[in-house]
């Protein structure tokens, strides 16, 4: 990445990310006590951003933090980041990152105090988005055990259980995993899981243990406007071995097609045709 582009938001101000600075104290350091959002951006427009910014609303509602900015605030940050951050090679698409944390606090102190303001970070992402011949090779999973807390349904910047489950995938040498709490599965490490069998498309339902994917409701909404069935409900670990196809979805991942779980075969071995279906409808929405 060019670094003389890489221009950031930070409390009020664009730098560029070599100069910009945050305290030790800061309680996203020193706590992981944020939210983020990454929101994906096709030419100059911000996929779902509505319902990126109504997660973050969310997000913040959940952990008691004020949200710092009116939708139009947001908005005229990211245009102008967009702006500053041009697309860096022609291959290249972008993404929006922003966090906020609960600011700068003069004592090491869980306690929350309001009087102190959040810190407000945004920048532009440079990403290789999924090249569909390269995706529809798909990937390879493991399933491994959720160890998370009960409260996966916030975007928060404590990342470090994921960060622990991504490098089991890494170790095993396969792409990611899938996560299973009690025999019922509940997401990917950075993603969504749906299952398909017999042209029924089934995915856990909202809650606490997985995050609310935007790509995961865009998916569910373009296979209800095509009369393909959906079960949101739970599903149990032995589903995966009989399940016809297995995708992972997320804003950065899209719609990957998983092709091995535990070394075994899925379906045929090779991305399925509900997967091929739905990601043509996808793309349409970029
Ligand atoms: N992650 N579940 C988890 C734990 C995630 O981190 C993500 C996204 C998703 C999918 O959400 P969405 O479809 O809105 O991207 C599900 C982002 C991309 C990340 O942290 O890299």
């Amino acid at each position: 990445m060019n670094n003389e582009k890489n221009i950031i938001y930070l409390n009020g101000q664009y730098k560029p990310v070599e100069e910009a600075t945050v305290s030790v104290m800061d309680r996203g350091f020193l706590f992981g006590d944020g939210v983020y959002e990454i929101i994906p951006v096709f030419g100059n427009n911000m996929l779902r951003i509505d319902e990126h910014l109504s997660r973050l609303q969310n997000s913040l509602n959940r952990i008691s933090l004020p949200n710092p900015h009116s939708t139009e605030q947001w908005l005229d940050i990211f245009s102008d980041l967009l702006k500053k951050n041009p697309v860096e090679n022609s291959d290249n698409s972008r993404a929006v990152y922003l966090q906020v944390s609960r600011g700068v606090y003069p004592k090491r102190d869980l306690v929350i105090k309001p009087e102190y303001s959040p810190t407000i970070f945004s920048m532009v992402l440079q990403i290789t988005p999924p090249d569909i011949e390269r995706v529809s090779a798909g990937i390879s999973v493991i399933t491994i055990d959720d160890f998370r807390w009960g409260a996966c349904d916030i975007k928060s910047t404590s990342l470090v259980a994921n960060v622990m489950l991504k490098q089991q995938a890494v170790t095993a040498e396969v792409d990611d995993a899938i996560l299973i709490k009690n025999n019922i599965i509940s997401e990917g490490t950075a993603s969504n899981v749906f299952l398909v069998k017999n042209d029924v498309l089934i995915t856990p339902p909202t809650g606490h243990e997985l995050l609310t994917g935007i790509t995961r409701e865009l998916v569910i909404e373009i296979a209800k406007n095509n009369t393909i069935l959906v079960e949101e409900r739970e599903i149990k670990e032995a589903e995966l071995y009989n399940a016809d196809e297995i995708w992972m979805t997320s804003s950065t991942r899209e719609i990957a097609p998983v092709i091995r779980l535990n070394d075994k075969l899925v379906g045929s071995g090779s991305a399925g045709k509900m997967w091929k279906r739905i990601v043509d409808l996808y793309q349409q929405q970029k």
